[in-house]
């Protein structure tokens, strides 16, 4: 009798003692999977790591992150282990680009505003009365039933939720569906926090940026927040197939992809130092306004002459190179110590100029010639593709040529995904400032 006292109370406290050891192991694991958020500027990467470490730490088949977006909820990541085998093309799925209003009638809306966890482990048999019901329309479409959903707010300390993650349908070891249990639930709140952090800081970082792209474009309508976009998702994309082809550690990839993305976008930053006459003058330039245009290169460089971080000197390395070429008659290398120039500027050819350099340069020429300027129609994709081609060797380096030419068929999605706002209402802006200067100057020598 006592000897099965004993037994019991032995495999009680064995239980309990494994129980938190698994508990410290999930702590542990929640530490590791943050750490891999460290630095990652880039939201699409950044979100797609937190919803994988969330399904990881649960065992989830499906997931998905919205965020928050002008009072409505977007989808902003989504995964789901069963739709991945059976759907070939993720914009097939019913979710894609979706977005929900934030209300207390769905499970995602009720979390976002009580800002509080929800776990649901049989949607089916939510309370009519509950104020909240699971919304199944994606579910009908997609054929995919979420059965148990844990849904939790995206929050940094006392500000409206960033956004709301919502894992779905946890699986046992053996592959079938059980239930979340209220530890998955603490784990995972500890766990928000760091993402919410994270998602905070990518946002600050890619509104930084955008502000800056903002500001270039208040000057020339035509190096639009867009153009800027297209350069970097193309020059991007060059990468990602340059790199694999290359052989390119995994690790240094991803840091790569990570921070290419929002350097890239910064090409011309030093074009703010350029008068507005030149940059959105209707034709040709002469050698003078030539000079000061090629100085945004230097103006631009300058900006981040004190590079601190490696974001900083990426960016920093791509504004200098992106107008050398592979032939050394690029500039600022071409000039480099003529009288135009002072001698600091060291001439480049081939691999001298930076890998980025390299590719934004192809990037950004290709934009250019496909989209119109105040000098110049934009011409169609065939002739775009012939004068790149034309140029390798001479103005680009021919592997990036290379990887540019294997990523063709996506240039037409990213050209749709962002289009240059209307030319009439851009061409309209042109001439409304130009009219605006040329009062303001007629003002002054008036008044003089
Ligand atoms: P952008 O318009 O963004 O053009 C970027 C680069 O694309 C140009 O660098 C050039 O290498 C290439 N590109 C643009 N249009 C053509 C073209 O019709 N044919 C060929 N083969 N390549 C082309 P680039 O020349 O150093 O110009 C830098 C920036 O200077 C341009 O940026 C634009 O803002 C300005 N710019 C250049 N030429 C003119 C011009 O004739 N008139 C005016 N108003 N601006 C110009
Ligand atoms: C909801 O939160 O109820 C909508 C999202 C979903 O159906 O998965
Ligand atoms: C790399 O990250 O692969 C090299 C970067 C560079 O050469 O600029
Ligand atoms: C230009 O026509 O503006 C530059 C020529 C080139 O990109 O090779
Ligand atoms: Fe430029
Ligand atoms: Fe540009």
């Amino acid at each position: 009798m006592s000897r099965i006292f004993f037994w019991g109370q032995f495999l009680e406290r064995m239980s309990l003692e494994s129980l938190a050891k698994n508990q410290v192991d999930r702590l542990n694991e929640v530490g590791r999977l943050v750490s891999n958020f460290n630095n990652v500027f880039d939201l699409a990467q950044l979100l797609e790591k937190i919803l994988a470490s969330a399904r990881a730490l649960t065992k989830c088949e499906a997931g998905t992150i919205y965020l928050a977006r002008a009072g409505r909820l977007v989808f902003a990541q989504s995964q789901n282990d069963y739709l991945d085998r059976i759907v070939n093309d993720p914009s097939d799925l019913p979710f894609f680009n979706r977005d929900i209003e934030i209300n207390r009638s769905t499970l995602a809306g009720y979390v976002a505003l009580e800002r509080r966890p929800l776990t649901i482990n049989d949607t089916s048999s939510i309370h009519p009365e509950a104020p909240y019901q699971h919304f199944t329309g994606f579910d009908s479409e997609s054929s995919y039933v979420c059965q148990a959903i844990m849904t939790l707010p995206l929050s940094t300390s006392g500000s409206d939720p960033l956004g709301v993650l919502q894992l779905i349908n946890p699986l046992g070891d053996d592959g079938l569906l059980t239930c979340f249990s209220d530890e998955d639930e603490r784990i995972l709140t500890f766990f928000g926090d760091f993402a919410a952090q994270a998602i905070e800081k990518s946002l600050t970082m890619g509104s930084a940026i955008t502000h800056n792209v903002e500001i270039i474009s208040s000057q020339d309508p035509l190096e639009t927040r867009a153009h800027a976009t297209r350069v970097a998702t193309i020059a991007t994309a060059i990468y990602d197939h340059w790199s694999k082809k290359h052989g390119v550690k995994e690790e240094t990839r991803l840091r790569a992809l990570n921070l290419l993305p929002l350097a890239a976008m910064l090409h011309d930053v030093g074009k703010i130092y350029v008068p507005k006459r030149v940059l959105t003058k209707p034709g040709r330039l002469d050698p003078k306004e030539r000079i000061l245009m090629e100085n945004h290169v230097i103006a631009g460089a300058k900006m981040y002459g004190d590079a601190f971080t490696p974001l900083d000197e990426i960016i920093r390395s791509i504004i200098l190179d992106h107008h050398e070429r592979w032939d050394g008659q690029g500039y600022p290398g071409r000039a480099a110590g003529s009288d135009e120039m002072p001698k600091l500027i060291q001439g480049k050819k081939g691999e001298e100029i930076s890998l980025f350099g390299r590719i934004v340069a192809v990037a950004d020429v290709y934009d250019a010639l496909s989209n119109y300027r105040t000098y110049k129609k934009a011409f169609d994709q065939t002739l775009a593709l012939q004068i790149i081609e034309q140029e390798s060797g001479r103005h680009f380096d021919p592997q990036v040529v290379e990887s540019f030419m294997a990523i063709k068929p996506q240039l037409n999605r990213i050209k749709a995904q962002y289009p240059d706002p209307p030319l009439e209402e851009m061409t309209q802006k042109i001439e409304k400032d130009r009219a605006r200067d040329a009062e303001e100057q007629k003002e002054e020598t008036g008044e003089n």
